[in-house]
């Protein structure tokens, strides 16, 4: 077998907005990695994986040939060429492991500011510019809307000034395309956030032994990204009470202070973030000697 055949190919967004988080996360699941000079490829240096920097238009597709085992990628492109597929009859070939908590944005319906709108049947008879035909039609169709999607392949925010489209259907993250064109959100089609994909091919033994090690790593490094460790001394008497303010936590632990009999020692993880008021509410409830530390790795 070619040996490259046994390194994990995953598939990341060239350039964008998912681009950095992508490669930050998987460096923190412990990989190495150096740019090819094309700056194509990302080879591992300390695992057989590597990563193909490529157009998130093609992440899906690559995951579901096969070319790659995984891919980093917006679930708005996830399910556009999964309604794309479906409709020239083409299975889904990709399946959805893990949501990301980055990259989060909607893809919605917007018109210009001063078109009046009084909600979807507004949109009826006509033309709405988008590069998401497949999550567009299949609105429409549940909404019972006959209108015409008009593909933009970019800049979809300027076809209402160009008389293309009446309306349009883009992502929208802070607003400030729709606003920096006088446009405004009507509706919300789809709440969208970077996922991992994984082809359905079977892998083989070795190949998915290390893509479920990179999902688990990815996973600690998901969950301590809010985490905290807190110490603190509590009198016994008010155990049960500071227990129940710890945010997010399962069972502490409680130790023994050394020379003391009605104070004991609280450690826990929290997993949720620990601010300023918690701290305050513990203290009012008799805590002392308080300590939030940051997590840093995590394995369940
Ligand atoms: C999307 C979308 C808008 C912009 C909205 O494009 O097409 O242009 O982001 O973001 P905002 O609400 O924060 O202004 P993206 O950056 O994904 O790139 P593309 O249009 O080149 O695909
Ligand atoms: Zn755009």
């Amino acid at each position: 077998m070619d040996p490259s055949e046994q390194r994990i190919k995953i598939a990341v967004q060239k350039t964008g907005r998912l681009t950095d988080h992508s490669i930050d996360l998987l460096e923190r699941c412990g990989l190495k990695m150096t740019k090819s000079k094309d700056q194509l490829i990302c080879y591992g240096e300390n695992m057989p994986i590597d990563l193909l920097l490529v157009r998130d238009d093609d992440i899906p597709g690559l995951v579901s040939e096969d070319v790659c085992d995984l891919g980093i990628v917006g679930l708005n492109m996830v399910e556009e060429k999964r309604l794309n597929r479906e409709a020239d009859g083409q299975p889904a070939q990709c399946k959805r492991v893990f949501q990301l908590d980055f990259g989060h944005c909607r893809l919605s319906l917007a018109g210009p500011e001063d078109t009046p709108y009084d909600g979807p049947k507004s949109l009826e008879n006509t033309r709405i510019a988008t590069s998401y035909v497949g999550l567009l039609n299949q609105y429409l169709k549940s909404n019972n809307i006959t209108a015409e999607a008009v593909y933009f392949s970019g800049a979809v925010e300027i076809a209402p000034k160009l008389g293309r489209a009446e309306y349009i259907c883009d992502l929208v993250s802070t607003g400030s395309t729709l606003k920096a064109n006088g446009l405004v959100e009507k509706e919300v089609l789809l709440e969208s956030e970077a996922v991992v994909i994984q082809t359905q091919k079977p892998l083989g033994e070795e190949k998915q032994a290390l893509v479920d090690k990179i999902l688990q790593r990815l996973d600690g490094v998901l969950q301590v990204r809010e985490s905290k460790y807190i110490m603190l001394h509590a009198p016994k008497s008010a155990l049960a009470q500071i227990r129940d303010l710890l945010p997010g936590s399962e069972a502490p632990t409680v130790l023994a202070l050394d020379g003391s009999d009605d104070k004991v020692a609280v450690h826990a993880v929290c997993r949720e973030n620990v601010f300023w008021e918690t701290l305050e509410n513990l203290k009012a409830a008799g805590a002392s000697s308080l300590l939030v530390l940051p997590v840093e790795k995590m394995l369940a």
